[in-house]
């Protein structure tokens, strides 16, 4: 959600931040802009929709080396280029970028405000014209901007330029990722590192409530009260080729296909000395130390939790509810003496999992990031950070961060078990390396997908995923895979419930899927396909070697039935992929989706 970045140094700044806002692109937004400052001033240029929009606005003779850029995804007004990014208070002396929301905007207006027109709706302008006013009321910048600081309540990443003081730029954040990166003779600052990797590799990580006084030359942390913080940069560990598309029309069908590498990877990375499966000691003891474990994550990464609830109880023994973040709070379970607390979150930086991971902190309770972004925000707060380590995730419709996720929680699962020296019978090593195998069977069987896709989604409106068991989660997983990025409305049920309502909703022809890759319930969900089927659906079954029955559409190669969700997902995810192609969607940014959603 809304990116940030900035340039001050000597080259020109333009390409530098058109760039860094591609790269950003992922993020999710739905208007760009950048602001370049001269001897002549500061010169913004706004568009609503791709940064190819922004690119046909820019005046490419301006040459300026300093230099702010913004990706908005709306949260106060429109999409408009009124409320695009950059801001500028009524004398246009500053100009402002922001990523996050403040909400106390409409009394800080009122307070401050009040002989002001403000030209936006949006929270961003107040502060660009709070430093304004500040500034005119005697207070020398750097002070108007840390005194505007104090006044914000809510998040926020900000870089602000004064054209009154060309070689500076004022950054400051508070729970909104920013990052400065530095150069030889120039400075930089991006919302994420993959935006500036072109120009340099070497960060500084920003901690809420700092400031930064940025020059071409020097950077100054500062905390609110003026304590200079000193702080190494630290080497930003992102491959550039791994976020580039290569051959790949889409970034969501190359994440797809890593799928098998990165449960490879993953399997080598916690493979201990012993050739064991393992991870930190203290991260077990904590896990087996807990009365209960409480999963906590959102979308895709709460579907996971829902598979990772079986593993951990099947296998470890140990008690685990499944949380939305967004609705923890209202609904906050009655907690045990001693729960752990896991957040899984490919990003590390979803707003509504950072809310309930602060509120379990002050309670003192102890927590986990399950993470694929090192040093990201949930990584860094909670005291212990488990990694995905499925490379960067920048299509917004998560794919392999899923199936990482699935990964890492079965090696919990039995890291923990074996742990308590229980007997669990099975291999997980040689089972998730079966698991790859199979992956790179369907990656390979691409088009039988896109000719399903063809098949049962061509002409609908609406359409059902059903199973029963960990099936159940996974066709969660496919109807919010489908929903997200083909906007054909999709819900998943469990096979068992049909009757308990959603039948009403079967017509003649009503796509549903089912996934059958689980031999206990294998006769149910056949039978719930059978009422499906007698109320004129088109069923459209995926099950697996050994499961198999007349008319299934599609039999998986079969693996452990724990770690069947791992391979049940990916022609799910094909099939979504292909119906969104074939509708002419913008696969990678969905319409309204962000992929960083920093929020509540
Ligand atoms: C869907 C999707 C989202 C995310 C959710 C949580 O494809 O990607 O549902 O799973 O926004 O994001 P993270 O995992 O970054 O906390």
């Amino acid at each position: 959600m809304c990116g940030i970045v900035g340039y001050i140094g000597s080259q020109d700044s333009k390409e530098i931040l058109l760039k860094g806002l591609e790269k950003l692109e992922y993020r999710g937004y739905d208007s760009a802009g950048i602001a370049v400052m001269n001897e002549a001033g500061v010169t913004v240029f706004k568009d609503i929709g791709r940064i190819a929009d922004l690119r046909e606005v820019v005046d490419y003779d301006v040459f300026a080396s300093v230099g702010i850029g913004h990706t908005r995804w709306a949260t106060h007004g429109v999409p408009s280029k009124r409320n695009a990014h950059p801001h500028q208070c009524e004398t246009e002396r500053f100009t402002i970028v922001h990523n996050g929301v403040i909400e106390n905007y409409e009394l800080l207006k009122q307070k401050y405000l009040k002989d002001v027109d403000l030209v936006s709706d949006t929270d961003t302008e107040v502060i660009v014209q709070i430093v304004n006013k500040f500034v005119n009321d005697g207070m020398v910048v750097e002070q108007a901007f840390s005194e505007t600081l104090r006044l914000l309540h809510g998040s926020y990443a900000i870089a602000l330029l004064d054209c009154e003081n060309r070689d500076t730029i004022y950054v400051a954040k508070n729970k909104s990722p920013l990052l400065v990166g530095v150069g030889e003779g120039f400075n930089v600052v991006a919302s994420d590192a993959m935006a500036t990797l072109q120009v340099t590799d070497q960060y500084i990580e920003l901690m809420d409530k700092e400031v930064v006084i940025l020059t071409k030359d020097n950077i100054t942390i500062k905390n609110l009260d003026g304590i200079v913080m000193e702080r190494a940069p630290f080497k930003a560990m992102i491959d550039a080729s791994d976020i580039e598309k290569g051959t790949y029309p889409h970034y969501m069908l190359k994440e797809i296909d890593e799928q098998p590498a990165v449960v490879r990877k993953i399997v080598q990375k916690y493979q201990g000395d012993s050739g064991k499966l393992t991870f930190d000691k203290k991260i077990i003891n904590a896990c087996l130390e807990a009365e209960r474990i409480f999963i906590v994550a959102c979308g895709t990464s709460y579907h996971a939790g829902l598979v990772g609830k079986h593993l951990i109880e099947n296998m470890a023994k140990i008690p685990v509810e499944v949380h939305l973040a967004s609705e923890f709070s209202y609904n906050m379970p009655l907690l045990p003496k001693k729960p752990l607390f896991i957040f899984i979150s490919q990003s590390g930086e979803t707003a509504d999992s950072r809310s309930v991971l602060v509120q379990v902190k002050e309670m003192g309770h102890k927590t986990l990031t399950m993470t694929n972004v090192p040093g990201s925000t949930l990584s860094r707060e909670a005291d212990f950070t488990l990694l995905l380590h499925a490379g960067p995730e920048i299509a917004v419709a998560s794919t392999k961060a899923y199936t990482a996720q699935l990964a890492v929680l079965s090696i919990v699962a039995e890291v923990l078990g074996r742990a308590q020296g229980f007997n669990l019978n099975i291999d997980l090593v040689h089972e998730l390396s079966i698991v790859a195998n199979a992956m790179s069977t369907l990656v390979e069987d691409k088009h039988t997908f896109e000719e399903i896709a063809t098949e049962f989604l061509s002409i609908t409106s609406n359409c059902f995923f059903i199973g029963r068991a960990h099936d159940y989660y996974v066709g969660l997983e496919g109807a919010l895979k489908l929903k997200e990025i083909s906007y054909i409305y999709a819900e998943g049920f469990a096979g068992g419930e049909l009757k308990h309502g959603p039948i009403a909703l079967v017509e003649k022809g009503t796509p549903i899927f089912c996934l059958a890759t689980q031999e206990h319930v294998n006769l149910s969900i056949r039978g719930n396909v059978k009422e499906v089927v007698a109320r004129g659906a088109n069923p459209c079954i995926i099950s697996m070697d050994g499961l198999q029955m007349e008319g299934d559409r599609y039999v998986l190669p079969a693996v452990h039935p724990v770690l069947a969700p791992l391979v049940g997902v990916v022609p799910f995810q094909l099939i979504s992929y292909y119906a969104s192609l074939h509708r002419g969607c913008d696969v990678d940014k969905p319409r309204n989706l962000a992929k960083s959603v920093t929020v509540e």
